[in-house]
């Protein structure tokens, strides 16, 4: 099978706009691939963490990685930090990559001027540590929401320069997978910026594990525009971002939607779309409460995950060694 490899920064909380971009793309695609679905808890200290919120934030995403439906019996879930090749395949990277590619990164911009107080050079070198979580294992496809797009032009161009330097395929060049509809799911109260993990407006963004009761609120809460027809288009940022929730928890197409709901108003509209909403949330996080009464069966899935990983990931690093001429290590 192809290798699909995706990852998540655990900082704070997951968001609906999370699932729609990625998990939920995951679970549709894990029977078609090998995959390797990551905690990338590297990248996050990127950004300043406290370390005990971190550790127990880290079993939350995985947690919720499996009760939204990855199945952690025939794919990999690992702890970026527990696979060492990643940081060395990161160096070697860093040496292909160019101040003028990481200068360019809309993402780098964005958090500098959010972090002005801590522009690390983690924070400038964190495209690179993705390139080489993904190179690291071959792999062929890459879901992620669109704000991931650039960091993955990126790492096709870096993998490219290295290849075409060393004169062979060493690094497969990676396709990213970006969902037709809820690549971009806006915040509620701003339907102009995406909704984030790491919000300081509560009412943005709809949390994997907000109550049901608090969803339904937010949703109904949600900014809509002027008129009162539903339908998607580029004056109504806010009916869109609810029409495009709605489509990818439901399945349904947004021309059905539309269809359906065009002239019967806002108000029936947003709490047919709470319900829908809830109606994924509450089973999924029911699973997600049983899954925090049995850590060692969490830690049990990073341990296997992490041995196979490294298996992997330490036969490209030896490969790459080779090829740059380092000496074999006895
Ligand atoms: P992160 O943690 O910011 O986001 C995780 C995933 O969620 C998607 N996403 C969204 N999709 C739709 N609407 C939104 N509002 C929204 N917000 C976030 C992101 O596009 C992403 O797919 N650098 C990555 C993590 C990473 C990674 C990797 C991903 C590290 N190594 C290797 C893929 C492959 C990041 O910070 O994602």
């Amino acid at each position: 099978k192809p290798v699909l490899l995706s990852g998540i920064q655990p900082s704070g909380q997951l968001t609906l706009g999370n699932y729609i971009g990625a998990i939920r793309n995951w679970v549709d695609l894990q029977a078609d691939y090998d995959c390797i679905f990551l905690l990338v808890d590297l990248h996050a200290i990127t950004v300043r963490q406290d370390p005990a919120v971190l550790r127990q934030r880290c079993r939350d995403f995985l947690s919720l990685y499996i009760a939204c439906g990855i199945d952690p019996e025939k794919n990999l879930l690992c702890a970026q930090s527990h696979v060492a090749g990643h940081s060395q395949l990161a160096w070697i990277l860093d040496c292909y990559t160019m101040v003028g590619e990481l200068n360019r990164m809309t993402q780098f911009k964005d958090k500098s001027a959010k972090h002005a107080d801590n522009i690390n050079a983690g924070l400038y070198n964190y495209p690179v540590l993705m390139a080489a979580d993904i190179l690291i294992y071959d792999t062929q496809l890459v879901p992620v929401g669109n704000d991931q797009k650039q960091h993955l032009e990126l790492a096709r161009d870096v993998a490219q320069r290295f290849n075409f330097a060393h004169k062979e395929e060493v690094f497969r060049i990676p396709e990213p997978f970006i969902p037709p509809v809820g690549a971009r799911i806006m915040g509620l109260q701003n339907p102009e910026a995406k909704m984030s993990k790491s919000d300081d407006n509560e009412g943005n963004g709809i949390y994997l594990l907000d109550e049901p009761k608090k969803i339904a609120k937010k949703i109904k809460r949600a900014v809509t525009d002027s008129g009162s027809e539903v339908r998607a288009a580029d004056d109504k940022p806010g009916v869109t971002n609810l029409l495009n929730i709605m489509a990818a928890v439901t399945g349904r197409s947004i021309e059905d939607l539309e269809a359906d709901y065009g002239d019967s108003g806002y108000g029936r509209f947003k709490g047919d779309v709470a319900d829908a909403v809830v109606a994924f949330m509450e089973p999924m996080q029911a699973r997600y409460r049983a899954l925090q009464d049995d850590p060692a069966y969490l830690d049990g899935i990073l341990a296997r995950s992490a041995e196979q990983a490294n298996a992997r990931a330490d036969q490209k690093i030896r490969q790459v060694y080779d090829k740059l001429g380092f000496l074999p290590r006895a």
